[in-house]
């Protein structure tokens, strides 16, 4: 998968170094090489030697080096690389490659590359989402450098949210996209996510409980096994995957002409909790209550159902048609009935009773129905679901199943 990559690794000081021995293993493992550089702060989390050994490359450390620069100046060290991969990121590197410092051997081979770089960011939660560390991130994102995690979850620090490194795995398909190498790599996918606000006066809508957090998780596995991705999405809580390209609705019918514009596109993934119905006649200005006794009568119309529309196109149709049945009874009945009905080629049952805290929440439990068989898959977090689904989507466009 990444044979004859030159990687160049940039191991930040943080608890999240360990994983690094790891990742390098992975990447030689796949066929790339690897050239280490250890900040002084990531000295203090592993060893030169340990990292050595991993690599079977020498390993860079100061930037004063004379023997390095004799065999090989900085400058040609940040460019002999296909790809520059900085895990783990802390703030501090961050902050200094945003500001574009140049005082120790990994912030000037920053600097001094013309080659991609991937950052894989790993810190405390709080500095993670300090606004100086947030804006940072923008200034990066503005400049080209990509972006893998961090994940949610419990640190190391005993504090829970994000700031987790992403799993090696994760970030050798980063990687691996980064590189045009990925499963998915020339592939279109479009992913719609969120629900839809469907007004009713300027003030209100009906709407219901997405958060979006599903969608984005699987616009963000798709795009990191390096497919080009549209991510159609209603007002969602969940944060807008990065390196995808977002287009932004508000109700099922902008969706819906969203979704034509997006076409064609090898698989289309329908995550989204579109409402049913609308309001016909949303009034311009806001109802009032103020008269005694009568209350608003509100018509209902049916939404453009996008997903049967898609399943069931005469000409251009998706190889793959993917979409979702929220369910709070009869779960896997109700969805492969669904199935059939919508014209598409899998479902992806959830179920959404409340007191499975699906909805809205962290975890996920589904069950895949394609037309060979039902498949449950276990209880797990909504990041994992995607990137098991991601990796089902790349095999089944492969032509694996
Ligand atoms: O019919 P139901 O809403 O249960 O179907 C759910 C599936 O259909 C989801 O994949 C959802 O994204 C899609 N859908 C749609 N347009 C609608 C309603 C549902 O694309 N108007």
């Amino acid at each position: 998968m990444l044979a004859g990559q030159r990687i160049l690794l940039v191991i930040g000081g943080g608890i999240a170094a360990y994983k690094s021995l790891d990742l390098i293993r992975k990447l030689r493992a796949r066929g790339a090489t690897v050239t280490p550089v250890l900040t002084a702060a990531a000295e203090e989390f592993v060893t030169a030697l340990s990292v050595a050994s991993l690599a079977g490359e020498k390993v860079y450390r100061a930037l004063f080096d004379l023997t390095d620069e004799a065999e090989m100046g900085h400058i040609q060290l940040s460019r002999a690389a296909d790809l520059v991969v900085v895990a783990p990121a802390t703030a501090d590197l961050l902050a200094k490659m945003a500001q574009g410092l140049a005082n120790d051997l990994a912030s000037t081979l920053l600097l001094a590359t013309d080659k991609p770089v991937l950052v894989a960011p790993a810190m405390n939660v709080r500095m993670w989402l300090h606004p100086a560390t947030q804006r940072n991130v923008m200034t990066l994102q503005k400049d080209g450098i990509g972006f893998v995690g961090p994940l949610d979850g419990d640190m190391a620090c005993g504090e829970v949210g994000p700031g987790r490194m992403a799993e090696p795995l994760a970030i050798v398909e980063a990687i691996a996209a980064a590189l045009g190498a990925g499963p998915l790599a020339g592939r279109r996918v479009l992913v719609t996510s969120g629900p839809t606000h469907e007004p009713i006066d300027p003030v209100r809508y009906i709407a219901n409980r997405s958060s979006g957090a599903q969608g984005s998780a699987i616009a963000r596995a798709l795009a990191a096994l390096g497919a080009e991705v549209v991510f159609v999405t209603g007002p969602a809580l969940a944060a807008r995957p990065r390196g995808v390209t977002v287009i932004e609705v508000e109700t099922a019918r902008e969706m819906a002409a969203a979704v034509a514009e997006a076409m064609p596109v090898d698989a289309a993934i329908f995550a989204a909790a579109v409402a049913d119905w609308r309001v016909t006649k949303a009034k311009g200005q806001k109802i009032k209550k103020d008269v005694k006794g009568s209350l608003p009568q509100l018509q209902f119309a049916e939404n453009p159902d996008i997903l049967a529309r898609t399943a069931q196109m005469k000409k251009g149709r998706p190889d793959l048609v993917v979409g979702f049945a929220a369910e709070t009874d009869d779960v896997v009945k109700n969805a492969a009935a669904k199935r059939l009905r919508k014209g598409c080629d899998w479902i992806i049952a959830n179920d959404v009773r409340p007191e499975t805290g699906i909805m809205g929440g962290q975890e996920n439990a589904v069950t895949v129905i394609t037309e060979t068989g039902v498949d449950v898959w276990p209880r797990m977090d909504k990041e994992r679901v995607a990137a098991k689904l991601a990796e089902k989507i790349a095999a089944c466009l492969r032509g694996d199943q």
